[in-house]
């Protein structure tokens, strides 16, 4: 009911009670108290006689209804759980994924306690300050090929915090977003897959909002940077989901439709991991030598010392 109520508000015009009541076939007095829970919330609401109701501010809070006003999507996002505290969006949206859940679902957290970064890291997920999401996806396409979707997903989560807070990131191979190198966005993609065919892969992203430098435990203030702490601005993060949800799904559909080369132009072109001497130390070896580029299914190439060429699934860089 509050979702309907805020669907048919908004902060230019008025809409009386009586209009809203009759759409929602509910009486006034039921509206009155779900306005009053908004108003809990953190919604304010301008209430002018004869005239009605209008939206004045949004709380920064992370419910569906906060994300759905921002949403252009057809598909992606449309189906969205949201949560105050999960132990990791990732093991929700699994068990989603388990259960025939649609592609799309969209599992969101405010907190999470039992954060996961790659190579089984944990990941700092503290309550009010970030973003925690996780998306399912479903695509017809062969195991060895999600990884191009990590890469898709950063150039859609940076070209989202660009529109939503003018910060410009940079890609670091394979799954880090990085502002003036420091790390403001980690990405997780997780699959179950047949040998041959992927049956579903998640796709988890972590952002860092409103972080202040205390709001990083365990030293990471030294390597990871918050929106807030880049711009002194406050931005809306239901706007930020919905942004790169937004984002998300054009690429996807080009993807779906054209494979990685309709990605691999965005993705090189704010990567900062390319052409320069890199060290990849990966679970079996640490190299160092010269980054070519990433090949069409989203490896990285490596030229060592030696001169011979690397092809780099899975790799910690340094640049
Ligand atoms: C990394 O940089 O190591 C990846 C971090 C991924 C964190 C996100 S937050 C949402 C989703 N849920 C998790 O537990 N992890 C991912």
């Amino acid at each position: 009911m509050k979702e309907k109520i805020l669907s048919l508000l908004n902060e230019k015009t008025y809409v009386s009670g009586e209009e809203i009541s009759q759409q929602l076939g509910v009486s006034r007095t039921a509206i009155w108290k779900q306005m009053k829970a908004l108003v809990a919330e953190g919604y304010t609401f301008d209430a002018v006689t004869r005239k009605g109701y209008r939206i004045v501010s949004r709380p920064d809070t992370l419910k569906s209804y906060d994300i759905w006003p921002y949403l252009t999507t057809s598909f992606l996002g449309r189906h969205i759980h949201d949560y105050e505290v999960v132990s990791s969006t990732q093991f929700v949206a699994h068990e989603y994924a388990n259960k025939e859940a649609p592609e799309g679902t969209l599992i969101v957290a405010d907190a999470q306690q039992q954060g996961r970064g790659r190579l089984a890291r944990p990941w700092q997920s503290k309550q009010g300050v970030g973003i925690s999401m996780s998306l399912l996806l479903r695509p017809q396409i062969e195991p060895q090929r999600a990884p191009q979707l990590t890469l898709l997903a950063a150039v859609a989560v940076v070209r989202a915090i660009e529109q939503v807070s003018g910060l410009s990131c940079d890609i670091k191979w394979p799954n880090d977003i990085l502002y003036k190198g420091k790390k403001l966005v980690g990405i997780l993609t997780e699959m179950a897959a047949d040998p041959d065919w992927v049956k579903y892969v998640i796709v988890g992203m972590g952002v860092n909002c409103h972080h202040e430098r205390e709001d990083f435990a365990d030293g990471l203030a030294d390597v990871a940077t918050s929106i807030q702490l880049e711009t002194g601005k406050r931005i809306s993060r239901a706007n930020l989901v919905a942004a790169t949800i937004n984002e998300f799904e054009w690429l996807y559909e080009a993807y779906v439709e054209e494979g990685f080369m309709a990605i691999k132009p965005l993705w090189e072109a704010r990567a900062i991991s390319l052409h320069t001497y890199v060290h990849v130390r990966t679970s079996r070896e640490t190299l160092h030598g010269y980054a070519l580029g990433i090949t069409d299914d989203g490896r990285l190439r490596v030229r060592d010392e030696g001169g011979d060429i690397h092809l780099v699934y899975s790799a910690d860089i340094e640049l």
